[in-house]
């Protein structure tokens, strides 16, 4: 029998996902500001789905803003493998950084997330892998750049995902139509994603939910 107040398709994504800390996290965030950056629903619940099942033991984020991804990651890591697992997030903003040092304390993971401050690009350059799930989350503009470290980091069968590579649906039609101030980061976007899709090292596809996800796993 269906509930009337429960549609399956446009709920499904919906329910309270991963542990209750960063639920918290994230309704306090969103009751403090009308828009907040973090991993949508629909995503969160990709990223859950694929976290059971890559069960990754050490995970590279590019961008952390209050921690909210991070701890996600951690609480359900911390269900598969208890406490043997690392996370390591990059933060350009000294203030966000501060803020997700903060959280990750209060959420008790403080042992296994390590944030670290500064460009994703240039931290990327400095760091040896290998990791089992690089997910790049920061500025757009950015993911062409780090691509070659990424593939470095990543070992064979690890799985990088890029969010929000859709970017508003500007990466298809006339180039003219698109404006000028966002020119850079399409034409950045679209030299990413054309390197992944023709690199041989990469089996990938965009889940075009919401702003879309790059889920592309190294052979
Ligand atoms: C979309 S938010 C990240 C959301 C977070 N992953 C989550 O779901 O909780 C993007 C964050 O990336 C940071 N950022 C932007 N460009 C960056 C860069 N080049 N290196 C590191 N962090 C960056 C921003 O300051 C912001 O905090």
């Amino acid at each position: 029998m269906r509930d009337k107040d429960f549609n399956i398709l446009s709920d499904f994504n919906k329910k309270e996902i991963g542990g209750t800390f960063s639920q918290k996290l994230l309704s306090n965030a969103q009751n403090e500001k009308d828009y907040v950056p973090a991993l949508r629903s629909n995503h969160a619940a990709l990223y859950r789905t694929l976290l059971y099942a890559f069960k990754p033991k050490k995970i590279l984020e590019a961008g952390t803003l209050f921690g909210y991804s991070s701890i996600l990651a951690a609480e359900i890591l911390g269900d598969i493998h208890a406490n043997d697992f690392r996370i390591d997030t990059v933060e350009i903003d000294p203030a966000n950084a501060e803020t997700a040092l903060n959280n990750i304390r209060d959420s008790g993971f403080s042992k296994n997330i390590r944030v670290i401050e500064g460009d994703a690009c240039e931290v990327f350059s400095c760091l040896e892998g290998p990791y089992d799930l690089v997910f790049l989350d920061c500025s757009k503009s950015s993911y062409n750049t780090m691509l070659v470290d990424v593939k470095r980091l990543l070992r064979p069968g690890g799985l990088l995902l890029a969010d929000d590579v859709i970017y508003h649906g500007k990466l298809e039609g006339e180039e003219s139509l698109i404006p000028h101030k966002h020119r850079t980061i399409v034409n950045s976007l679209t030299e990413f994603l054309t390197r992944v899709s023709e690199d041989e090292n990469f089996a990938a596809f965009i889940d075009s939910m919401d702003d879309g996800m790059l889920v592309a796993v190294k052979k």
